[in-house]
């Protein structure tokens, strides 16, 4: 609720008792009677000077003699004292507290105040609601008080089963009023939280501060001690009452994360000792990427969890041009599989153009929470410190790979053969996504991997198995199934083969012989044998050629278009989207062909050209699987008909790309006819303005940014946040070579 609104209607209590007037509970007293949230802010607070501040500066509009006095009449009782001294407060009010009150608190620890409200009450009733807003400072008292304190915080409430839905309801909007964002959770797992995110932090500074004013040259340690050190102890200045109070009160939970801190803190001591780097690296570096991700990480889990957290929408205009020369950038399967490959061989791989994508870098991530030491990436390049085949260690939880299929599946092939068990998950999207085209065939190798309901994520995979190798023909054409199977296969005993129906990307294949890795490749099938070892190697990433896709469609259907694309990836397993929009009558050049690092590459250079539909040869859709969304859109605006069949396995991407592609057509107002396994699309129709939902498939909001060149007029696209996972500034390219695309974002 805005506040404006609250503002403007009753308020939303008629008395509101503020039991203690320290910063937390002057600042909410402030908050409340700033935006008119009650007829009245009465005060209690121990000590007379405070009470007499607060009502001298407007914190309060009147102050009660006690506790008691101030809750007469009031239907919202706050306890703002430090958490020990709840109790007796609770026995003081609790004659004169109306039975239709709503009673809360503020304190760090919830667990303490509900044992204290069944202690004096009896039973926890449904209007009394623990809260605790995550705000303050090292300053306390009521001269710090500020109405805007909680504003952009989170406010926890912790109400128990038998909560009065109404009550909650209106304590929830009060907060909400007061700026705040409100959460709710168990007492439980607040105070576990909280000891590791609030208690242990506060802990430690207290006695870091503590242990260096002992120091016999402390004066020397405090004149210079600037920068780090003020970060790093500011909350050493917290009010100590209130700080004894939450360890006593959470003791448990505070020990519990106290023991492994201490633990993990033990063994730094140790890699110190032992001049052992490679520890301090790996530590220091996992470190570093979950701090960078702060607030997308979620504690105790895997480091990265839920990198799309906000929501992304593009506004495009219509026109807009598309000139120059740019660099996409680098290819997100040959990404994926560098680190993989990196992380298990022998020695430091370096490489060059490494996609900073999300889903590349959850790939990056796993394999930093399974011990590996990895350095960057920074401008795309990335230096691993390869552990070996065997050298992997267990992640402290679930490996989470975001929106990534190709990382959940090549992952279940490395993982099966581990001596530890792992977990994999992902966002929404890849939680629907099929699995069982992978456990199946590794089962016949000896893995022991359960799915969820319908073959989806999560994936449980049991270590320890020993694998043998098998020859497996692939029921589809997935490069992803191969190599999930040929990752497999280098710890199975004997061979591993896998067949498949039609040519698909074999980046897998090239890159193990990079490594120093025999693969077997007859036309269909690629093998290799178990028991072999990786030898680091340099890897130069070419620009994905899946990305350039955007710009050639782009600009083929431009009028006056002329662009250059660099470096592009141009494996032949890849160049479907050339090969098809080359069939369709496209302008498109090869310049400059060579080979880097085992990938034949080119500079691209494409034109405006009148385009003509096609039937699309059924052997170019595994060539150009991931390219369809745009080409739909070189489709509509290609003269005739072009009809797409044998694609069914569009309909298990990150969306089924079939549906979502014609139902964002048809919101501009071009209907198609849509098949089982394709699509058929009249071309020439007028592409109009609307709103086009993405369904938070990258590919598809990409593909409508490009349709704006052609539309008459305005297109939104929502739910674009994924876009990061392959091309993360696709916005700015489009921006330069001349669309007219702007981003809303929210959180
Ligand atoms: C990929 C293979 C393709 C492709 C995906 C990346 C890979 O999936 O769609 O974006 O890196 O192996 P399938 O193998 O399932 O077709």
């Amino acid at each position: 609720m805005k506040r404006a609104d609250v503002v403007s209607c009753q308020p939303l209590f008629q008395r509101v008792a503020v039991i203690g007037l320290g910063l937390i509970g002057g600042s909410l007293a402030l908050a409340i009677r700033s935006n008119g949230l009650a007829r009245q802010v009465v005060g209690a607070d121990a000590r007379a000077s405070e009470l007499s501040l607060g009502l001298q500066s407007g914190v309060i509009d009147e102050a009660a003699a006690s506790a008691a006095d101030a809750v007469k009449g009031a239907d919202l009782v706050v306890i703002a004292v430090p958490v020990r001294a709840t109790e007796s407060v609770l026995r003081d009010i609790a004659s004169s507290l109306s039975p239709d009150a709503v009673l809360t608190d503020v304190g760090s620890t919830k667990g303490s105040f509900v044992a204290a409200v069944q202690r004096v009450f009896g039973s926890l009733g449904p209007r009394v609601i623990p809260g605790h807003p995550i705000a303050g400072s090292e300053r306390s008292g009521v001269a710090a008080a500020r109405a805007d304190l909680f504003e952009r915080h989170k406010t926890i409430l912790t109400p128990g089963p038998a909560c009065d839905v109404d009550s909650l309801a209106r304590l929830r909007q009060l907060w909400q009023a007061c700026g705040a964002e409100v959460l709710e959770m168990p007492v439980a797992h607040h105070d576990e939280v909280l000891a590791a995110t609030s208690h242990v932090p506060h802990l430690i500074a207290f006695s870091l501060v503590d242990t260096l004013a002992g120091e016999d040259d402390n004066k020397e340690i405090f004149r210079y001690a600037a920068g780090g050190f003020r970060d790093f102890t500011r909350i050493a200045a917290s009010d100590p009452v209130m700080w004894h109070d939450v360890f006593l009160t959470n003791a448990d939970a505070v020990l519990r994360v106290l023991d492994h801190f201490s633990a993990d803190l033990d063994r730094l001591r140790q890699a110190i000792a032992n001049r052992d780097g490679q520890t301090l690296l790996r530590v220091f570096s996992r470190a570093k990427a979950a701090r960078e991700h702060f607030s997308k990480m979620l504690s105790g889990q895997a480091y990265v969890i839920n990198m799309t957290n906000k929501t992304v929408t593009f506004k495009v205009r219509p026109g807009g041009q598309v000139q120059g020369d740019i660099r996409v950038p680098g290819d997100k399967s040959i990404s994926h599989r560098s680190i993989m490959l990196g992380a298990l061989a022998e020695g430091v791989t370096e490489i060059e153009g490494f996609l900073e994508g999300e889903d590349s870098l959850a790939t990056l991530q796993a394999f930093r929470d399974m011990g590996v030491v990895i350095e960057g990436p920074e401008k795309g390049f990335v230096r691993i410190h390869g552990v070996g085949m065997h050298g992997l260690q267990p992640p402290r939880g679930p490996l989470y790979l975001g929106n990534s299929g190709t990382a959940m599946r090549l992952f279940s092939g490395l993982l099966a053969a581990q001596a530890f068990d792992t977990e994999l998950t992902g966002d929404e999207s890849l939680s629907r996504r099929p699995m069982e085209r992978v456990a199946a065939p590794l089962r016949l190798m000896g893995a022991v991997i359960e799915t969820a309901e319908g073959g989806r994520p999560p994936l449980r995979i049991q270590g320890g198995q020993t694998l043998t190798g098998i020859h497996y023909a692939m029921p589809m054409a997935s490069a992803q199934v191969k190599s999930c199977l040929l990752l497999a296969g280098l710890y199975a005993q004997g061979e591993t083969s896998v067949t498949e129906p039609a040519p698909t990307r074999d980046h897998t294949e090239r890159m193990l012989q990079g490594f120093g890795y025999a693969v077997k490749r007859e036309p269909a099938t690629a093998c290799v044998t178990g028991g072999g070892k990786l030898t680091a190697a340099h890897i130069d990433i070419p620009a994905d050629i899946s990305s350039a896709a955007f710009f050639l469609v782009a600009a083929s259907i431009t009028p006056g278009a002329d662009l250059i694309l660099r470096h592009v990836g141009i494996n032949p397993t890849r160049t479907g989207i050339i090969n098809i929009l080359r069939l369709m009558g496209a302008n498109i050049e090869l310049l400059n062909e060579r080979e880097a690092g085992g990938e034949p590459v080119a500079d691209l250079r494409v034109r405006y050209s009148a385009l003509k539909g096609i039937d699309i040869p059924v052997d170019q859709v595994p060539l150009a699987i991931d390219e369809f969304p745009v080409l739909f859109i070189a489709a509509v605006c290609a003269e005739g008909r072009t009809v797409l069949s044998g694609a069914e396995e569009l309909r298990v991407k990150e969306s089924d790309r079939i549906q979502v592609m014609a139902d964002g057509l048809a919101a501009l107002g071009v209907q198609t006819d849509v098949r089982p396994d394709g699509i058929v699309i009249e071309g020439g129709a007028t592409l109009g303005g609307g709103v086009v939902d993405s369904h938070g498939d990258h590919r598809i909001a990409m593909a409508f940014a490009v349709a704006s060149l052609r539309a008459q007029g305005d297109i939104e696209i929502r739910d674009c946040a994924n876009v990061a996972t392959s091309f993360p500034n696709f916005v700015a390219l489009a921006q330069q070579v001349g669309l007219q695309v702007a981003v809303e974002e929210a959180s």
